[in-house]
C-alpha cells in the first residue's frame, strides 16, 4: 500500500492549496464546534469521522475543530469553501451548508487512509498536515448515474454508493429506476407497476452473439418501497447529493406494458417484461389515457423526489409503431403534426410541460442535440457534435458522450476483464481527458454547459461489487476534471490517485491494482 501523503494525494484536486508545514493532532478530547447553519455539516464530520477514526469529536462551544458559515465567502458560489488547519485549531468556513459538506470530505482526505474504514479505531489520536485551501467546482453537475432498472440493487449499496460519490465530492446521483427490463419504484395509482413490472422470468447472457442471445434460467425482481427511496434522497441530501429521478418515456417501457397493456400503442397486445438487451420498439401509445398515466406517475415521483431536476428519458425510441398506427397517425394529424415521427417531440413537450407547471425541470436524453423543447436540459449522450448542437440552441446541456463517460464499457482489452457492453475500452485517461465543454467553443455556449457524469448501465454488472468494480477508479478521474475544470493534469492525477487507492482500499471498494490495469492501460487511450 502506498504510504498515504495528503499533499499529494487530495481528489479531486483542491484549486488553491498551500502547505505552511506543522500537524495538527486530533485525539479523544477534540471537540467539534458548529457555528449556527453549520450544525448538519459537524454531523456529517461526526458521523464520518467520529466512528472510522474512534474520536467523539463531541459538540462543544469551545471545541477546536469549528465549522462556520461565512457569507464573505459568498464569490466561491454554493459548493465553495475555505479550509485552514493549524496546530491548534480546525476552521472550516463557507457561505452555504453544500460548501462545509464538500470541505469535511476534504478534512476526510487528509486523514490517513486508516483513519477511513475504523480498522485501526483503536489508535486514539490521530495527525493532520497544517494546510489552507480554497477551493471552488468548475462545474456545477458532477454526476454519476446508476442503472437499477437492469438489476435491482438492494437500497444500502445505493447508500454506499452514495457515500463514495460523496467522497469524490459529486452531487448527482441519477437514478435510472425503469426501463423495458424491470421497474422499480411504487405508484400508488399504478400498483401492477411493480407487482408484474418488477419482475421479470430470466436474463439475457451477456451480448447477443452470431447466434442470437443466451439466457439463464433465473427470475430477477426487485422493486423500492417508497420508505426507502425517501431515505436514500435524505441521506444523499445529508451529504449534499441530490437524487434525480428518471422514468423512462415514451420508449423503453416494456415493463410498463406487461403491467398495462392497454396504455400501448397496440393496446390489445400482451407483452412480457423483456429479457433481452438492446433497444425494444414496443412504445407508449398517444391517447389520452397515456398522459393520465405520465401525470400520475410524474406526481407521485415528484412527491417522493424533491430534485428540481426530474428525467423521463426519451431516448432509443423507434416510432414505427406509431407510423404503423391509424391512431397515432390521427393523433398526428389532429396536432398538426407534420409525421407521426414528430409525435416524440410533441410528447416529450407534453410531459416537460407538466413537469414545467409544477416548478420542475425536465431532463431528457437527446438523440441529436436538437429534438426535445427548449426547457428541457438535455444529456447529449450518443456524438460529441450533439452536446455542442445542444448548447448552440439554447439548451441547459449536461454532456455524457458514451465514449467518455459509460462505464459499463471495458476499462482495458485485458481479456481477463468481466464481460463488458461490446465497443472498444474506456480507459481512465480516457474518461480523464474528458472535456464536457470545450474551449474552442463560444463562450456563451460553454455556460450553458451545466456538467457531466459517469454512466454505469448493468446489463452485465449484477450487483454491487461488479458495479463498484467497474466504476473504481473510473469515477474518480470523472470527478477529478469535473471539479477541477481546465485542460486536464494527467501525471498529476496519476501520482495522487496512486495515494488515493489507498482510501478504496480502506473502504473496501474493490478496484484492478493501478500497475496491473488503468494506468499501464492509460498509455494507449
Ligand atoms: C442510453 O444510453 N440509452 C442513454
Amino acid at each position: 500500500m502506498p504510504v498515504p501523503r495528503p499533499e499529494r494525494s487530495l481528489l479531486p484536486r483542491p484549486t488553491r492549496i498551500s502547505w505552511p508545514g506543522g500537524r495538527l493532532t486530533l485525539d479523544r478530547d477534540t471537540a467539534v464546534r458548529a457555528l449556527p447553519g453549520a450544525e448538519p455539516a459537524a454531523e456529517l464530520l461526526r458521523t464520518l469521522v467520529g466512528p472510522a477514526a474512534g474520536l467523539p469529536l463531541a459538540p462543544a462551544p469551545d471545541g477546536r475543530i469549528v465549522l462556520a458559515l461565512d457569507e464573505q465567502l459568498g464569490g466561491l458560489g454554493e459548493e465553495g469553501y475555505g479550509l485552514t488547519v493549524g496546530p491548534q485549531a480546525l476552521l472550516l468556513r463557507a457561505a452555504h451548508p453544500t460548501g462545509l459538506f464538500r470541505g469535511v470530505q476534504t478534512v476526510r482526505q487528509l486523514l490517513p487512509p486508516e483513519a477511513l474504514s475504523g480498522g485501526a479505531a483503536g489508535a486514539g489520536s490521530w495527525e493532520l498536515p497544517c494546510v489552507e485551501i480554497t477551493d471552488v467546482p468548475a462545474l456545477p453537475w458532477r454526476g454519476a448515474l446508476l442503472d437499477v432498472a437492469r438489476r435491482f440493487q438492494p437500497v444500502g449499496s445505493l447508500l454506499r454508493y452514495v457515500d463514495l460519490m460523496a467522497l469524490h465530492k459529486l452531487n448527482v446521483l441519477h437514478l435510472h429506476l425503469t426501463d423495458d427490463q424491470g421497474w422499480r419504484m411504487p405508484v400508488d395509482a399504478y400498483p401492477r407497476l411493480v407487482s408484474v413490472g418488477s419482475r421479470r422470468a430470466r436474463s439475457q447472457l451477456g451480448p447477443t452473439g452470431p447466434e442470437g442471445a443466451r439466457f439463464d434460467a433465473e427470475p430477477h425482481e426487485g422493486a423500492y418501497t417508497k420508505a426507502e427511496l425517501r431515505r436514500l434522497v435524505r441521506y444523499a441530501a445529508e451529504r449534499g447529493i441530490t437524487v434525480v429521478p428518471e422514468i423512462e418515456l415514451p420508449g423503453h417501457v416494456r415493463a410498463a406494458l406487461a403491467a398495462y397493456p392497454e396504455l400501448g400503442n397496440d393496446p390489445g397486445r400482451r407483452l412480457e417484461v423483456w429479457t433481452r438487451w438492446g433497444v425494444c420498439d414496443t412504445i407508449l401509445g398517444v391517447h389520452d389515457e397515456v398522459f393520465a398515466f405520465c401525470r400520475a406517475v410524474l406526481e407521485e415521483v415528484m412527491d417522493v423526489f424533491p430534485s428540481v431536476y426530474v428525467h423521463i428519458g426519451g431516448e432509443e425510441c423507434p416510432t414505427t409503431e406509431w407510423e404503423r398506427s391509424p391512431a397515432a397517425r390521427e393523433r398526428a394529424a389532429a396536432e398538426g403534426l407534420e409525421s407521426p415521427a414528430a409525435l416524440h417531440g410533441w410528447f416529450m413537450g407534453r410531459v416537460g410541460s407538466f413537469l414545467v407547471e409544477h416548478g420542475r425541470i425536465p431532463v431528457g436524453w437527446t438523440e441529436t442535440g436538437t429534438e426535445l423543447p427548449l426547457e428541457f436540459t438535455v444529456m447529449a449522450w450518443r456524438d460529441a457534435a450533439h452536446a455542442r448542437a445542444a448548447a448552440r440552441r439554447g439548451h441547459q446541456v449536461i454532456a455524457v458522450h458514451h465514449r467518455s463517460t459509460y462505464l459499463d464499457y471495458a476499462r482495458s482489452a485485458d481479456p481477463s476483464e468481466p464481460i463488458a457492453q461490446p465497443g472498444p475500452p474506456v480507459t481512465l485517461r480516457t474518461v480523464h481527458d474528458y472535456e464536457p465543454a470545450p474551449g474552442t467553443w463560444p463562450e456563451a455556449e460553454r455556460a450553458r454547459v451545466l456538467g457531466t457524469q459517469a454512466q454505469v448501465w448493468t446489463e452485465y454488472a449484477r450487483g454491487p461489487e461488479e458495479i463498484e468494480y467497474l466504476a473504481f477508479p473510473r469515477l474518480c478521474a470523472l470527478a477529478d476534471r469535473a471539479w477541477s475544470g481546465g485542460t486536464g493534469d494527467w501525471p498529476g492525477f496519476t501520482e495522487r490517485l496512486r495515494h488515493h487507492t489507498a482510501r478504496l482500499d480502506a473502504l473496501g471498494v474493490p478496484h484492478r491494482p493501478l500497475d496491473a490495469g488503468p494506468l499501464a492501460a492509460a498509455s494507449a487511450p
